[in-house]
């Protein structure tokens, strides 16, 4: 998130830490390893070397796994009705390489410069059209967008949100048919105050509530190819969930629970960052900055310990909704906060579904939702982004199958572990389970359910290691190798953040114990350091992929590595802050087995680049260029009278206004992108 909180730019509501737990395990522990300035891009001989040694060659044992690039393969459990078939079963992609037998290159794109125009720039050889920007009526009968803004709360829960974020492309039919049909479904993780209405961030009224309401959530919308340019259709599919579509909670806080009792139905999902897709076939959507929409004027409230421990006060991130619906004010209807900061499950095969929270992954500000599976456990990363916050990975307790022949959710029934990085390249995942370790009746924990709605508090408990603004995370579907963006941060004790303070952010991998990633400990070690060189001479790049803010992370099923970036608008394009010759948020590719990275894609302005899925065929791939013209330090403010002030992406329309959207992305020659 690059978000515009005071119609100003500011530093990210995220940059702020609300960890006060003292968490800092290693500096007494271990001496730090003299330098782990063997800080390594993945290709540099030795570190590899160390890294790749710790455990024998991983063969894709799992079929799912060897699917790749979607993650665990997109099956279809039962009583899953029209199942999709996605087709990434076994023998899709490579599957690892034979040993001695030298791979194709991963990467045969030209890399393109870093730029600070107010445009898509993509590789010779390469398309980069858009699809379904913010205001897309969903039906052709829908209500049209209206480039001034004046598009009503009603006509915006029929239309495309805004500020698109995590997407995943689910196939419609078999075979080739799947990479030529399929529904995206993406998030919309929040709403521009200045762009959004026709007055801009004037005083806020119940309507404008309801409008950026509409904007959040979720929107499911069947694609098709047609001839060589993909489209967006009528379907029965289409559907947008928002922040007041009905939602049931399942897991160990039940909707019954006395902290879900507030003075409204559970309803909404808010700030939806990234996403990810079950084994079964369902998408799941993260809740990452809920708390900054919430406030009060009440001058006697003050948060609770739990409250500050989520970034809860009075002002929120400056929205108002608590102004014009009693729904958001703290004071008043304390609970409605505890409804948020969960993973959402939506089944976009079944439009008349009901979002389902599944309370058993946690409660923070999820970033995102990286499924795998191993040993037929369903397992999923989410990095917790805020500065000072941390890593989890959710293992279910049985077969995914056993639960779903059951009829229960595999996502109910399973451990959350918080993430322990110790300074000798070892890491521990500690359980967040009532009764283990302190969190117990003494301590003053009742039961799971408690540790669930305190997830921060419990992790803080059990000494997990703070992190630069923990991100996305990638498994790589060769050898369960797992990445994880470090946006940027202060600087936090411990060799995982290696730098101090972090302007830039880097990328951390980790082998779970025996390429399980069930397991409980595992080897980690550095990716990559992003930056410029110019300004930090341990960084290994060049003008072909200097980078910044890494946040978006993921493999496609060859194994490449796609990394996006979202250079906070408050530093972006500055000679000041050492940005100037990074450019626009960008998009590269990276060969985790040489190292290799270069720069795929550039951004428009003010936008960061978020959100990638592609067809099971890999010749269509899916990316979202979220905020394209807010409010930077670099190019100026948006106002009503001239949203145009930054961007005028995509439309170019003299009288309209920026607007984020996806893009697809194919090679003229229609081959695989990347290649
Ligand atoms: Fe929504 Fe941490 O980016
Ligand atoms: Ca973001
Ligand atoms: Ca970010
Ligand atoms: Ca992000």
């Amino acid at each position: 998130m690059s978000i515009d909180h005071d119609s100003h730019v500011q530093t990210d509501p995220d940059d702020i830490s609300s960890n006060n737990s003292g968490n800092r395990p290693f500096h007494e522990v271990l001496a730090a390893r003299a330098a782990r300035r063997d800080v390594v891009r993945g290709g540099t001989v030795l570190a590899a070397a160390a890294f790749l040694g710790m455990a024998g060659a991983v063969g894709a044992a799992d079929p799912a796994v060897a699917g790749g690039g979607h993650g665990p393969g997109h099956g279809h459990g039962p009583g899953h009705g029209h199942g999709p078939g996605h087709g990434h079963g076994p023998g899709h992609g490579h599957g690892p390489g034979k040993p001695g037998k030298p791979r194709k290159p991963l990467l045969g794109f030209t890399p393109v410069p870093a730029s600070t125009a107010d445009a898509i720039i993509v590789p010779p050889g390469y398309t980069a059209e858009v699809l379904i920007p913010w205001g897309t009526p969903l039906r052709r009968k829908g209500p049209a967008w209206r480039p001034d803004a004046s598009n009503t709360a009603a006509e915006q829960a029929q239309q495309v949100g805004s500020h698109h974020d995590g997407m995943s492309f689910f196939p419609l039919g078999r075979g080739p048919l799947g990479s030529r049909r399929g529904l995206l479904v993406l998030n919309h993780e929040y709403i521009d105050r200045t762009l959004h209405y026709t007055d801009g961030d004037a005083a806020m009224t119940k309507e404008k509530v309801d409008k950026a309401l509409a904007g959040h959530g979720v929107t499911v919308v069947e694609v098709e190819l047609h001839g060589r340019t993909w489209r967006n259709v009528d379907s029965k599919f289409n559907r947008r969930v928002t922040g007041t579509t009905p939602v049931a909670f399942s897991g160990p806080v039940s909707a019954k629970h006395p902290a879900l009792r507030a003075d409204n139905p559970a309803m909404g999902t808010l700030n939806n960052c990234s996403s990810g897709h079950t084994p079964w076939g369902t998408y799941v959507t993260c809740e990452e900055n809920w708390n900054g929409y919430f406030g009060t004027e009440d001058p006697s409230w003050t948060p609770t310990p739990e409250q500050a421990r989520y970034g809860v006060n009075a002002s929120g991130f400056g929205y108002r909704w608590h102004l014009a619906d009693p729904r958001f004010d703290v004071a008043r209807n304390p609970n409605e906060l505890n409804r948020f900061g969960w993973m959402v499950e939506i089944d976009p095969m079944n439009p008349r579904s009901t979002p389902v929270k599944r309370t058993a992954l946690g409660r923070f500000k999820h970033e995102g939702a990286t499924f795998w599976e191993s040993k037929g456990r369903v397992v999923v990363y989410s990095g917790d982004d805020q500065d000072g916050d941390y890593l989890y990975k959710f293992v279910g307790d049985g077969p995914w199958r056993r639960h779903r022949a059951l009829g229960r959710s595999p996502l109910d029934h399973g451990t959350l572990y918080v993430a322990r990085f110790d300074d000798d390249g070892k890491g521990t995942w500690l359980p967040l389970t009532y009764g283990k370790g302190p969190l117990t009746k003494a301590n003053g924990w009742q039961d799971q359910a408690d540790v669930l709605l305190r997830t921060r508090q419990a992790a803080d408990a059990v000494g997990a290691t703070p992190l630069d603004r923990p991100e996305w995370v990638a498994v790589n579907p060769r050898n369960n190798d797992v990445y994880l963006t470090l946006t940027n941060g202060s600087g936090w004790p411990g060799e995982v953040n290696p730098r101090t303070p972090n302007p830039y952010g880097h990328i951390v991998r980790w082998r779970e114990r025996g390429c399980d990633n069930t397991a409980t400990s595992f080897e980690w070690d550095i990716f990559v350091l992003a930056g410029d060189p110019a300004y930090d001479p341990q960084v290994e790049l060049d003008e072909t992929n200097i980078f910044g803010s890494p946040d978006g992370i993921w493999f496609d099923g060859d194994g490449r590595l796609w990394i996006q970036t979202d250079i906070s608008n408050s530093t972006q394009n500055r000679p000041d802050r050492g940005h100037d010759n990074l450019g626009n948020n960008a998009m590269l590719a990276a060969d985790p087995n040489t190292g290799e990275i270069r720069r795929f894609l550039v951004g428009p302005r003010g936008a960061e680049i978020t959100g990638v899925s592609a067809t099971p065929d890999q010749k269509t791939m899916f990316i979202n260029v979220q905020h394209p013209g807010e409010s930077t330090t670099f190019w100026g403010n948006p106002t009503p009278e001239n949203p145009r002030a930054v961007s005028n992406w995509p439309d170019f329309d003299p009288a309209g206004r920026p607007r984020s959207a996806t893009v697809v992305i194919r090679k003229v020659d229609g081959g695989v992108i990347g290649t």
